[in-house]
């Protein structure tokens, strides 16, 4: 029980970026991760928030669960409570762009071709490192089709992170992930297995930063 009386926050699921009244971008993220690492973070001790996006996934008990929909309801909502955390997960699948204005009616079928003007969406996990306060950890998630570690490492870097859990696209909306730890000392492949064993895994490293920071 060493997270007892640690804070983590954790965005979960994947992020739905309405078109019109009816369609939306979405992506294949189940929220499975999430809440796998909501659940552990819970067994270990700690108080667990996390802010999810939509997913028909049962929320883990003793867990409080703020549900958006779009990257900046889920970034609002992250920000608002990243600072009182001790430690910020971001294992949502953000969607990469929205429309710059969502239509107010269904937008009409046509025989003509639709062009869609998409814009970027802020990042959540590196908005919120760059608020951190000391002593806070920072992990983050990379899903790569290739050079995983790599990739990973750059995003370390790039967003301010302590921790990036390297995986590929196999564990997209499934129940198991291959994947490898990035830390700021170096990598480490975690054999394959079930989400809930890995995030086990990812919250005793968690634990172990947050020890040595205090220490
Ligand atoms: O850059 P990339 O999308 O691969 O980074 C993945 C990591 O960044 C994940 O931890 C994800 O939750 C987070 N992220 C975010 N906001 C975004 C995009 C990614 O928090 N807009």
């Amino acid at each position: 029980m060493s997270l007892r009386g640690r804070a983590v926050l954790i965005t979960s699921g994947p992020t739905r970026e309405h078109l019109d009244p009816v369609r939306f971008l979405t992506n294949a993220s189940s929220g499975a991760m999430g809440f796998a690492l909501a659940a552990a973070a819970k067994a270990a001790g700690a108080r667990v928030t996390v802010v999810s996006g939509p997913t028909a996934l049962p929320a883990p008990r003793g867990v409080a669960v703020v549900r958006v929909v779009t990257a900046l309801e889920m970034r609002r909502e992250t920000l608002k409570r990243s600072r009182a955390a001790d430690a910020v997960i971001g294992a949502a699948a953000v969607s990469d762009w929205r429309v710059p204005s969502v239509a107010r009616h269904k937008i009409k079928r046509s025989p003509s071709a639709v062009r869609l003007t998409l814009v970027p969406n802020p990042d959540i996990i590196k908005d919120a490192a760059e608020r951190r306060r000391p002593g806070q950890v920072f992990v983050g998630f990379a899903l790569e089709t290739r050079r995983a570690a790599g990739h990973a490492r750059g995003k370390l870097i790039r967003k301010g992170l302590d921790l990036v859990v390297a995986n590929g696209p196999e564990s997209l909306a499934s129940g198991r992930i291959a994947a490898i730890l990035v830390g700021r000392e170096g990598d480490r492949r975690l054999p394959p297995g079930p989400k809930t064993k890995v995030a086990k895994t990812v919250v005793a490293e968690i634990e172990r930063l947050l020890n040595e920071r205090r220490a």
